[in-house]
């Protein structure tokens, strides 16, 4: 096990926002919630929200003004890119960041970017996230690399695969961390298998950005990775900016996927000369604000220490499994065993015995004030081949599963909440009425109308 002597849990969760939100429970009581739902997005850290508040002294327009806010803005903005690089191990004679506003757009814009040729297919695997599948099957054939019981990448058949298209193959696409399981691929033996067989890989590092360091290495390391992406919204800084970092050749030709103001350098009647560098893929006035925010976060994760929260939530994920193995009727997916938490992420899929798992959310939030997610994670084909598994778990015919997902904010009573919930839940141990929305598959307390526009409005004066 990591050892976490230097990780000071008060101190970190004293730098999260919202921590101390009263929300009303269905029995009257008023109280914090407890997050365990940082797989989806994660809350922002208080840095972040002052370096943009500092920002916002300075806001104008990001290079498009003469006045000295816009210069100012202008150079955060390029100081916000080179952050966000070192951040992923960009080298800067190599690699460029272009900002997008998440994930889903920059995997989307590394679609159309590498302008694939007829003949050539696209690697993905069964563990993807929808937006690390749908933009491939737009622009080619994609082929997906087989997930196994337990919900680990099939190594084999992934170098099966390799060779089998070598020579034809651009691309391999995966995660660098599910948002379903926290299973990690091997992405640097990937990345060597795929250069080997004439690919480039690009890693969907959404997931993994926050829980663990990365390194996209020297572009002559047969290792190295050629494409990441990330989002802000889940690296505790929600302000609607992620980066697609990459090799910056690939950028330096061809057509921007939007096209518009910022992407030239000069325009004529009937021609267009494209600006070279990251401005030719950001058109249009960029997020400044997002683009600082997550600088912001990447320059906090780095203080606090990636090592540091790899190795906290190590030891939460192993206590978590421990203690949910124990649960009557609850049915683990993914690695199960606690031994090996220091090689997946602190995303925990289950099911519980014959309740629906919309069900289980909904107690889980509406009584104790426990927020999860539940259903298939945007990841419907992986969520799919986990319930198809031999072994036996919950009721046959389930379409979805529940999953509790760490930060590195949180704790051991956290954990032992859900867990205590989770128990009362399977002998029956709770109150409200539940019923479901047929359209949407949730469930909702019938005896208990909390409106919930009350908890936050925008306008608070009339
Ligand atoms: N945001 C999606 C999730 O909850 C991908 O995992």
């Amino acid at each position: 096990m990591l050892a976490t002597t230097a990780y000071d849990l008060a101190a970190v969760r004293a730098q999260i926002v919202g921590l101390d939100t009263p929300l009303p429970r269905r029995d009257g009581r008023v109280a914090p919630a407890i997050n365990l739902d940082n797989a989806a997005t994660t809350p922002p850290l208080q840095s972040v929200h002052n370096i943009v508040e500092r920002f916002f002294g300075v806001y104008s327009s990001v290079h498009r003004g003469a006045g000295l806010k816009s210069q100012a803005a202008s150079a955060a903005y390029e100081d916000a890119r080179a952050i966000v690089g070192r951040f992923v191990g960009a080298r800067p004679n190599q690699h460029q960041v272009i900002f997008t506003r998440n994930t889903t757009e920059a995997l989307n814009l590394l679609a159309h970017r590498l302008e694939l040729t007829p003949g050539q297919v696209i690697l993905s695997t069964e563990l993807e996230h929808h937006s690390n599948d749908l933009p491939w099957r737009a622009v080619a054939p994609v082929v997906h690399i087989r997930a196994t019981d337990d919900g680990a990448l099939d190594l084999d058949h992934a170098a099966a695969l390799l060779r089998q298209y070598a020579g034809r193959v651009r691309l391999l696409a995966v995660t660098g961390g599910s948002n379903v399981t926290g299973h990690l691929p091997p992405i640097h033996d990937l990345a060597e298998l795929a250069h080997a067989a004439g690919a480039e890989i690009v890693v969907d590092a959404a997931q993994l950005a926050p829980h663990r360091r990365i390194d996209l290495g020297d572009l002559n390391d047969r290792t190295h990775l050629d494409y990441v992406a990330i989002s802000g919204h889940k690296l505790y800084a929600p302000y609607g900016a992620g980066a697609l970092i990459g090799r910056a050749d690939t950028f330096q030709r061809g057509t921007p996927l939007l096209a518009g103001g910022g992407t030239v350098r000069r325009v004529s009647a009937r021609t267009v000369d494209w600006v070279d560098g990251p401005a030719r893929d950001e058109a249009g006035t960029p997020n400044a604000v997002g683009a600082i925010a997550l600088a912001a976060a990447c320059l906090a994760l780095e203080e606090i220490g990636l090592d540091a929260i790899a190795a906290h939530e190590a030891e939460l994920t192993a206590y978590a499994l421990d203690r949910l193995a124990q649960v009557p009727g609850l049915w683990l997916y993914g690695d199960p065993d606690p031994a090996t938490a220091e090689t997946r992420l602190g995303v925990i899929p289950f099911c519980l015995d014959t309740y629906d798992p919309h069900l289980v959310a909904a107690i889980l939030s509406y009584e104790a004030g426990i927020a999860v997610r539940s259903g298939s994670f945007c990841a419907q084909p992986y969520v799919r081949r986990l319930l198809a598994r031999e072994e036996a778990g919950c009721e046959a015919g389930q379409d979805g599963l529940v999953r509790a997902s760490f930060g590195l904010y949180t704790t051991e009573a956290e954990v032992d909440a859900l867990v205590a919930t989770l128990r009362a839940i399977t002998v029956g141990d709770f109150d409200g009425f539940y019923e479901r929305d047929a359209q949407r598959g949730t469930f909702q307390p019938i005896d208990w109308d909390l409106a919930v526009e009350s908890l936050f409005q925008i306008q608070t004066t009339r």
